[in-house]
């Protein structure tokens, strides 16, 4: 792949390849090999090698649970390696040299600051030439090493026309951050703006379900993924709903609990409906920026159990989604598990929510 039209290479899957030992976390590791030894700090354009400072043609990134490097790199600082690139695919191939009866032997493979293939190091950007202070070991403080991640992502496809619905940024970063809960309560007359309908292909037998128009771009980008990885049963039961139409499905919900166990009172029949569906004025439906989407005829927990389900976990924060009411929150959303029901905030807030294991309450707190 390539960032910034820059070739990379999965780093890590590299490393387990020829053995290296790997050492470290989702911000920096050490990759050692025969006695040699790199950190890679993600988001940085430097690495340390052998304990000196190189430059790399392009900031480490971490992928999915790798780390990627520019090819450049290792053709620059893995003695024993060749690394090219052919089209979009980096070529990797062991260099040998003759041993001492003429016989090609493959060179042990060791990182090296000085450069193996003689070329220089790529020249850092004036900003980012390291200072000539003493260094501590610690990677240098930068903005938000995060954005590299969030600004790198790939897909199956071609997403790109959906790139800035699904990843606002400037003034619009923080735009959807909206909190919608027990407390904190919509008025019966906030209608989302602008309000549009999703591609019916998306939609319970292509019923009319709308959205606001950010999240419902994302949304739709999120389908198009879903169903080139082959989720083509998914599908969007509810989106937008207005104050009013809160209150019909919440009463639906408690004549429907009455009429189950007869004995409840009403009062006891919200209490439970309280637990799965709020009130009007207290769903963040009502902003158009959720939606419940399953491959079940409704919404059911045994979503949980479907790869579909899994999928999203993985991936919906590339499109800006995160999961509302996670299992493990039920004490601060106030709410069941809901695996259904997804809610936009933009891919800079969603990762982070997500990295973090959050949710948005949570997340919420700590920007505080
Ligand atoms: N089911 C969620 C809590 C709602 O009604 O908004
Ligand atoms: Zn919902």
């Amino acid at each position: 792949m390539s960032f910034d039209g820059v070739p990379y290479l999965n780093f890590t899957e590299l490393a387990r390849h020829y053995d290296f030992r790997i050492v470290g976390g989702k911000d920096s590791t050490r990759f050692s090999a025969n006695g040699t030894e790199a950190r890679i700090d993600v988001g940085f354009r430097t690495a340390t090698v052998e304990g000196e400072t190189v430059t790399m043609a392009g900031p480490a990134l971490y992928l999915d649970g790798s780390y990627w490097v520019p090819v450049e790199f290792v053709s620059g600082h893995v003695r024993g390696l060749l690394a090219t690139v052919l089209g979009e695919h980096p070529v990797l191939s062991r260099t040998t040299e003759p041993d001492e009866n003429g016989e090609d032997v493959e060179v042990p493979l060791a990182f090296s600051a000085e450069r193996v293939d003689g070329a220089p190091d790529p020249v850092l950007p004036v900003t980012d030439i390291p200072s000539t202070e003493p260094q501590s070991t610690e990677p240098p403080v930068t903005e938000d090493p995060d954005l590299a991640v969030i600004n790198s992502v790939t897909f199956l496809q071609d997403l790109s026309a959906y790139e800035a619905y699904m990843n606002p940024t400037g003034d619009a970063r923080d735009a959807y951050l909206v909190l919608v809960n027990k407390t904190e309560k919509v008025t019966a007359d906030l209608v989302p703006s602008p309000v549009v309908k999703l591609n019916t292909d998306y939609t319970y037998n292509g019923r009319k379900v709308e959205m606001q128009e950010t999240a419902a771009k994302a949304m739709e980008a999120m389908f198009k993924e879903l169903f080139k990885a082959g989720y083509t049963d998914m599908h969007v039961t509810s989106g937008y709903r207005s104050y009013e139409y809160q209150v019909s499905l919440y009463n639906e919900y408690v004549s429907q609990e009455m009429a189950d166990n007869k004995k409840l009172t009403r009062a006891e029949a919200e209490a439970i409906v309280d637990t799965y569906s709020a009130r009007a004025g207290t769903s963040e439906h009502q902003t158009g920026l959720c939606a419940d989407m399953h491959n079940l005829s409704s919404a059911n927990v045994k979503f949980a159990k479907k790869d579909a389900y899994k999928w999203l976990c993985e991936n919906a924060w590339k499109f800006g989604f995160v999961l509302r009411f996670p299992e493990d929150k039920v004490d601060i959303t106030g709410y069941s598990f809901e695996p259904w029901h997804w809610r936009f905030v933009g891919r800079y807030h969603a990762y982070k929510i997500w990295q973090e294991g959050l949710c948005l309450e949570e997340y919420l707190e700590t920007l505080e």
